[in-house]
């Protein structure tokens, strides 16, 4: 059991923290991805999808990167000239920009994108272990939307705890 001072040193830290003890999911907190969990499309294990809990991935979040414990690979930044910006589960790293903010995936200030906490989710077809959907993430820099898809804007990414 923590004393109140160490709760409170704990939470006095958050907004700087960029270590992770443990690798943990990252879940959306509304609809259409309310309590759906950051994992590999079945289709295209490139291409992250928010989807079911039971095919949920964990990520460590160190260094400014965002890395699966379950494939190594890591969340990366794509150079689109829209607003969206495509996800890709690479093997590099790449310029890493991650952040948290309490319990907010975020992009950094000094990183290439500056502070976003937005992102873009689109329906893609098939679906996750449970049948549940499965929704693209894309970063979300402005406000721009793909024609002809099913999507949701301004969705923001969590971790289920900080405990
Ligand atoms: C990812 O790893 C965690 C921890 O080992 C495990 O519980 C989970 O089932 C794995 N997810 C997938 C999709 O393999």
């Amino acid at each position: 059991m923590r004393s109140w001072i160490g709760r409170f040193l704990a939470l006095a830290a958050l907004p700087y923290a960029v270590v992770v003890a443990k690798p943990e999911q990252i879940r959306g907190v509304s609809s259409p991805i309310f309590h759906y969990y950051l994992q590999a499309s079945p289709q295209d294990p490139t291409i992250p999808v928010m989807g079911p809990e039971a095919s949920s991935e964990y990520f460590n979040i160190a260094n400014g990167a965002i890395q699966s414990a379950n494939s190594s690979a890591y969340l990366t930044v794509g150079t689109d000239s829209t607003s969206y910006k495509t996800l890709t589960l690479s093997a590099s790293a790449g310029t890493p920009g991650w952040a948290l903010e309490g319990d907010t995936i975020i992009t950094g200030t000094s990183s290439e994108w500056g502070r976003q906490l937005n992102f873009l989710v689109c329906k893609v077809g098939g679906s996750g272990s449970s049948g549940d959907d499965l929704w693209q993430v894309y970063l979300q820099t402005g406000s721009d939307v793909p024609a002809g898809k099913t999507c949701s804007n301004y969705q923001s990414l969590h971790l289920p705890c900080l405990c």
